[in-house]
């Protein structure tokens, strides 16, 4: 399953922090990606549209997916209305997965962590689900994803509730508003992932507002 259970080979990748692993990962699995999470009653990328609709009125609104996998949450904003959409990935298999859904206006193979190759302020509000888990995205993401979001731009995203805890996300989540680069709008109770199976894979909503 996504994000982080002991029943996948991805288990074990989470563990090294190897990166071209875990692409290579995510290139193999992007075939099943969406039956194998369906399965489980993933409904992370299901749930972001809802909170977008609540905060980004403007379907025009330039809005980017980070770590968009097989575009999932891009389809939900689409069958919203949203019309403006960018994906980033690690994986290129995965982003192949999401050409043909026709949601997203730019696909681009990049990584959470890197300097992003967009012009500062250049997007309304970034989504990300599903990414800051085990071995995954950075900390450091946080910085380049408030460069490129307009002040009063929303950026959401879940955190996995232990590695908000134990791998210094609240942490840097905190030196951010500290230091007034962002803050905090709204966050939820931790929320399961899956409805069917894993109830211990549960992730916080965070939305956050540039400053
Ligand atoms: C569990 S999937 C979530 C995909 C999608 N957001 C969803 O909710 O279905 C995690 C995604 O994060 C991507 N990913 C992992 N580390 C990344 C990084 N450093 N930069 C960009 N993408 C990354 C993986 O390639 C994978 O597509």
């Amino acid at each position: 399953m996504a994000d982080g259970t002991s029943e996948t080979p991805l288990a074990s990748i989470y563990e090294t922090g190897d990166e071209a692993a875990l692409e290579a990962e995510y290139d193999k699995w992007s075939d099943s990606y969406d039956a194998d999470t369906a399965a489980g009653g993933y409904r992370f990328p299901f749930l972001v549209a809802g909170f977008v609709a609540r905060y980004i009125q403007s379907l025009d609104a330039p809005i980017l997916d980070a770590g968009a996998g097989t575009g999932l949450g891009g389809e939900s904003l689409a069958i919203l209305g949203y019309r403006n959409l960018t994906a980033i990935d690690l994986s290129q298999k995965m982003l192949d997965r999401a050409v043909p859904l026709g949601a997203y206006k730019h696909l681009e193979r990049m990584k959470l962590g890197d300097a992003l190759g967009f012009e500062d302020n250049c997007f309304e509000g970034v989504i990300s689900t599903g990414v800051f888990t085990e071995g995954h995205a950075p900390t450091s993401s946080f910085d380049e994803l408030i460069r490129v979001t307009r002040p009063g731009g929303y950026i959401i995203f879940t955190v996995r509730d232990n590695v908000y805890r134990d791998k210094g996300f609240q942490q840097k989540q905190e030196e951010l508003t500290a230091a007034g680069r962002w803050k905090l709008v709204e966050k939820t109770e931790p929320v399961r992932a899956y409805t069917v199976g894993e109830p211990h894979i549960r992730g916080f909503f965070f939305i956050y507002q540039v400053v």
